[in-house]
């Protein structure tokens, strides 16, 4: 089995072995960001560029660094000085970028389906998605399997529950078709009018009601309420909105004892999820942050193929 070559745009493009060698990957290469010297030389003489069209904290900097510990060079792209400020296109900034010979290209971008253009632009770099609009978010539902995988040892049978803004949700999709893939037991609950029709072709369980979604939950997981894509009214007021499906101590009563609280971030507190539960020893929001480099160095190991052996 070999992920080398290859482009990470869904998370249908893996299957469940492809699952699994990559978090077992990620596994082994969570050590190297505890050690003094956070560096292999793995990588060496590989170059990734980073090109976020759409802001980010935690997915740029993770794939920056992840680049950086495995010795790659990592160069980011900052499309509000490049040439795209002068109208210059997705595919043309793909083309000249390509043509300076990087071995994967990293790209978020507002557009569903903007990292397959460019991959099928790009001949000879990898291309990974790292969030196309309401489309998905790969690495993440890996991130998120790997912190799901070191709390409960596995993912089948879990119940899940993922909660909130699912209709614009990239990370809703990903999660979803992942954790299908895994047979976890997914549930999406959000109001009638952030859950779209149709979503339990994803193979999830779809509810309005906090209850049902959170009842003997192993793992809760709420999405941030997307204000830059709600171009509607979704629901009457934040107040509402926080009252209905925020996760507060009261509604965590429902869920198993031992669930966790995820978040992928950024995090509205008081909205979707208030300070004790976002804060509290539920909460393994900045575990899947760390598990977010070494997921993506396992993500970059294994698309770049340096060698079988990681040298570590
Ligand atoms: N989880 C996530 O994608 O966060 P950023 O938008 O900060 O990258």
């Amino acid at each position: 089995m070999s992920l080398r070559g290859r482009h990470l745009l869904s998370i249908e493009d893996l299957d469940v072995q492809e699952i699994e060698l990559i978090l077992k990957t990620a596994r082994s290469f969570k050590e190297i960001s505890t050690r003094p010297i956070r560096k292999v030389p793995t990588l060496r003489g590989k170059t990734v560029i980073n090109i976020f069209f759409e802001p980010s904290t935690r997915t740029r900097s993770s794939f920056e660094l992840a680049a950086k510990r495995l010795s790659a060079d990592a160069v980011n792209f900052n499309v509000s000085t490049s040439s795209v400020a002068k109208g210059e296109s997705l595919i043309d900034t793909g083309r000249n970028l390509q043509a300076m010979h990087p071995d994967l290209i990293v790209v978020r971008h507002s557009l569903a389906g903007a990292p397959a253009l460019l991959a099928t632009h790009c001949k000879g770099s990898c291309v990974i998605n790292a969030g196309d609009g309401m489309h998905e978010h790969p690495t993440q539902a890996l991130l998120d399997a790997l912190t799901i995988c070191e709390h409960k040892g596995r993912l089948e049978g879990l119940k899940v529950a993922i909660i909130g803004d699912i209709k614009h949700s990239r990370v809703a999709r990903s999660n979803a078709l992942l954790l299908r893939k895994m047979k976890a037991e997914t549930w999406v609950c959000g109001p009638p009018t952030l859950l779209p029709v149709g979503f339990e072709s994803y193979g999830v369980q779809v509810t309005h009601h906090m209850e049902e979604a959170l009842t003997d939950a192993d793992v809760i997981m709420l999405l941030r309420a997307q204000r830059e894509r709600q171009q509607e009214i979704f629901y009457p007021s934040f107040k509402e909105y926080s009252m209905l499906y925020g996760l507060d101590r009261r509604k965590m009563k429902w869920a198993k004892p031992d669930a966790i609280v995820m978040h992928p971030g950024p995090i509205n507190r008081g909205i979707e999820i208030d300070q004790e539960m976002a804060d509290g020893a539920y909460s393994v929001i900045l575990e899947q942050v760390s598990n977010g480099v070494a997921t993506r160095m396992a993500v970059l190991f294994l698309l770049l193929g340096a060698s079988e052996d990681p040298g570590i």
